[in-house]
């Protein structure tokens, strides 16, 4: 959905799609005055998580869509926008506040990383499209902040450094990456859609239960508070429950799935 208007301030979007292109050479953070580059995008607080990274077989691959993940500047500094802090200025720029929830972006990254589908290394990747068409890769060794405000901060870096990068070792952890989403999923996959609306109400434990494990599971959610998927990348579009779940809801239905069916306590 193209927006026709711009916000007071806002340039007008390059043509260009903006992601990082560099694959391995990583500039590093100055902290002696060295002759080393500094990279705003190198801070600290970015630490790794330790997963466990056996060889698994059948590997799990999240993508949020439509995330509300929006920055402009307000005031003098540049903010994520939300309907929770922007009232105002949302109200000015005529903007739907329903539309400025990245709440809900946080939370379901949040159950991703924290699941136990990730501690026993089958989360192969997580991605998240935004709502302007950015897409972003986390890596699911990555620790993410834990408060809402931090992990505002850090999406308004990465969205403008276009990576972050991990203390000690300077591995890119989250990164703005090249559209479409479909080059990163492995064709040996099974790509599900998960949508309240579907007419195909399944018990998800049975209905991951019998997807054969030569198939990497694919598992494609919306992150925003109102409105459908609709990618026409997925190949089946289920609903969980009978009830609208919240995204971090329905993840955690899914990821408790995989780890009944492989045993993962
Ligand atoms: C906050 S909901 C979006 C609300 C939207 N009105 C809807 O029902 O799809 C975020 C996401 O959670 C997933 N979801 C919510 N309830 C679900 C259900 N009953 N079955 C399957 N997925 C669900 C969908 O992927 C949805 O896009």
């Amino acid at each position: 959905m193209g927006r026709a208007y711009r916000m007071k301030g806002q340039k007008r979007k390059n043509k260009l799609e903006k992601y990082d292109r560099e694959q391995s050479v990583e500039k590093k953070v100055k902290t002696d005055g060295s002759n080393s580059e500094i990279t705003a995008c190198d801070i600290p607080g970015i630490p790794i998580a330790p997963l466990d990274t056996g060889n698994n077989k059948q590997r799990v691959i999240f993508v949020l869509e439509n995330a509300s993940l929006e920055v402009a500047k307000v005031g003098k500094t540049h903010q994520l926008l939300s309907s929770d802090e922007h009232a105002t200025f949302l109200a000015k720029n005529k903007r739907n506040p329903a539309d400025y929830r990245p709440d809900i972006a946080f939370q379901a990254i949040q159950t991703i990383l924290d699941s136990r589908v990730n501690k026993s290394g089958r989360l192969k990747a997580l991605y998240v499209k935004t709502q302007q068409g950015q897409l972003l890769e986390i890596k699911p060794h990555t620790r993410l902040p834990r408060t809402y405000k931090r992990f505002s901060g850090l999406m308004v870096q990465l969205l403008q450094d276009l990576r972050i990068t991990a203390t000690g070792n300077g591995e890119k952890l989250l990164r703005l990456i090249q559209n479409p989403v479909t080059q990163y999923l492995p064709t040996n996959s099974r790509k599900i859609g998960f949508s309240h609306s579907s007419e195909k109400l399944i018990d998800m434990h049975n209905y991951v239960g019998k997807i054969n494990e030569d198939l990497d599971l694919v598992f494609v959610l919306g992150a925003m508070s109102h409105g459908k998927i609709d990618e026409d990348y997925v190949e089946d579009y289920i609903s969980i429950s009978e009830y609208p779940l919240s995204a971090a809801y329905a993840i955690s239905i899914i990821t408790n799935a995989v780890e009944r069916k492989f045993k993962i306590l």
